[in-house]
């Protein structure tokens, strides 16, 4: 099957039903989507599918054929971050990191219907997203930050 994944057209030879989590970290070596729970209940898979955030543990790459698959790789470049990229590194959000990537695309698609998001559209569009080590308030100091940035 093809796949679009970042702009990038890629031939796979890949069971239907495989997880589009899985096929992105061990088919494609993009390693910045983790894989927290597997069942759609944590947020750290989270990848754009069409510019919409969607947990990609819980897409079979089977039906993914002629849609655009977006990663934190492909979100913004060390030379040019996307808004919410910055606001993350200046706000120094990341404790571990582990579920960074996740939050961040999550932060970004809020951003995208919503460019000044209000304190409950935030606390709604990012409730789903788990951080262990409980950096939840500079998540939202990032998300506020990048909102106040032009082309977030
Ligand atoms: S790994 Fe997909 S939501 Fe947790
Ligand atoms: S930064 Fe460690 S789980 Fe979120």
């Amino acid at each position: 099957m093809k796949l679009t994944v970042n702009g990038i057209s890629h031939e796979l030879d890949v069971e239907p039903d495989m997880p589009l989590l899985w096929v992105l970290r061990d088919e494609l070596g993009l390693k910045g989507t983790k894989y927290g729970c597997g069942i759609a209940a944590c947020g750290a898979c989270t990848v754009h599918l069409d510019g919409v955030a969607a947990r990609s543990c819980q897409l079979p790459v089977g039906d993914l054929e002629g849609a655009e698959i977006t990663t934190i790789e492909g979100l913004g470049t060390p030379e040019a971050p996307h808004p919410v990229q910055q606001a993350w590194i200046d706000e120094q959000v990341a404790q571990c990191g582990y579920c960074q990537s996740g939050q961040i695309m999550q932060a970004a698609d809020l951003l995208s219907y919503s460019p000044e998001p209000t304190d409950e559209e935030i606390a709604d569009a990012m409730s789903g997203n788990l951080c262990r080590c409980a950096t939840y308030p500079r998540i939202r100091a990032a998300i506020r930050r990048a909102a106040g940035s032009e082309g977030a």
